[in-house]
């Protein structure tokens, strides 16, 4: 098995490292906030505790994996030795790329550089590693990564097939399908699909054609949605929402166009569950307590 290098440790970084240790692999966590570092390994703990408790792991085989994670006090000293470098820090170009010029100054020749972007354009990011940008691949992985099955890959102007195919092989190694996006194209496959499902569902909210919790139950009990995308904008946050949108109206033109609706949502802070408010409304333990008409 592998050196990992996992930059970022919030809601996907810490779960990329859970499953690429669950794989076998030796992870270096690295965050540039020390408190999501320390919460990293105590959610990653609750969630192996879980899998034991299915009786999907031995307590002594999530004990090992867990240990298999080690955190790191810097981008070099996490990427030093690793076979591949994973960044899953926030969504900005700069940020993504300054952290990928970084690491590969700890790398070899051969490391195999991931983004976890869910949308910004993968040439754009690994034009951060100059000559190295052969090696950078688009790794989108689903929350939570312990659970969602799929991996997309998604192909940069320059990422060769040498890259692909290595991540590919990675990819399924951690027990995941994937599919590859051969373009570098904004959303890829999937965020340009979930991005329409939302926007659509957030008109006919607009319309009045009927409450919030009507057209969540229409998808998940008439379309088959796990949950509803109403309500995954609130869990999600809708200001990330609005952010995704103008990224694709900005590719795409008029089609992602955000409604007023959800403009104002954001304008005043209805940002989801983290303000308590957002389409539905959250008591303080997160939990809906009323439906929202008048959103
Ligand atoms: N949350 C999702 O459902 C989801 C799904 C797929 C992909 N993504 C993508 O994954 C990436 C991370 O998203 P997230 O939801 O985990 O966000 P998050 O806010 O939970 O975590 C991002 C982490 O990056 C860290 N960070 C910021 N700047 C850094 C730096 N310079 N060096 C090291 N760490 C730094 C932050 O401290 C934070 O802990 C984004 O690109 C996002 O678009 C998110």
């Amino acid at each position: 098995m592998g050196r990992v290098a996992l930059i970022g440790a919030g809601t996907m970084g810490a779960g990329i490292a859970q499953i690429c240790a669950v794989a076998g692999n030796d992870v270096a966590l690295f965050d540039v906030d020390s408190a999501t570092l320390a919460k990293a390994f105590a959610s990653t703990e609750f969630s192996l505790g879980k899998f034991v408790s299915k009786g999907r792991l031995t307590q002594a085989y999530a004990d090992d994996a867990l240990a298999r994670i080690v955190p790191a006090d810097s981008i070099t000293t996490a990427a030093m030795g690793a076979d591949i470098v994973i960044e899953a820090v926030v969504e900005r170009l700069d940020v993504k790329q300054a952290i990928l010029a970084e690491a590969k100054e700890a790398t070899g020749p051969n490391t195999i550089f991931g983004t976890n972007t869910s949308q910004l354009s993968v040439t754009a990011i690994g034009s951060a590693l100059g000559a190295a940008s052969n090696r950078i691949v688009g790794m989108h992985f689903f929350n939570p990564p312990a659970l969602m099955p799929l991996v997309e890959l998604v192909a940069g102007l320059d990422t060769s097939d040498e890259t692909l195919a290595w991540a590919e092989a990675f990819a399924t190694g951690l027990g995941k399908e994937t599919v590859i996006c051969r373009k570098d194209s904004p959303g890829f496959l999937t965020s340009r699909i979930s991005a329409i499902v939302r926007l659509e569902c957030l008109r006919m909210l607009e319309e009045e054609l009927a409450s919030p919790a009507d057209i969540d139950k229409a998808l998940k009990l008439g379309l088959n949605f796990p949950m509803g995308p109403l309500e995954l904008g609130d869990f999600n946050g809708l200001d990330t929402y609005l952010h995704a949108l103008e990224g694709l109206e900005r590719s795409f033109g008029e089609r992602y166009r955000p409604t007023t609706t959800l403009k104002n949502l954001v304008a005043a802070g209805r940002l989801g569950r983290k303000t308590g408010h957002g389409i539905y409304r959250y008591d303080e333990a997160g939990k809906r307590v009323e439906e929202d008409r008048d959103a």
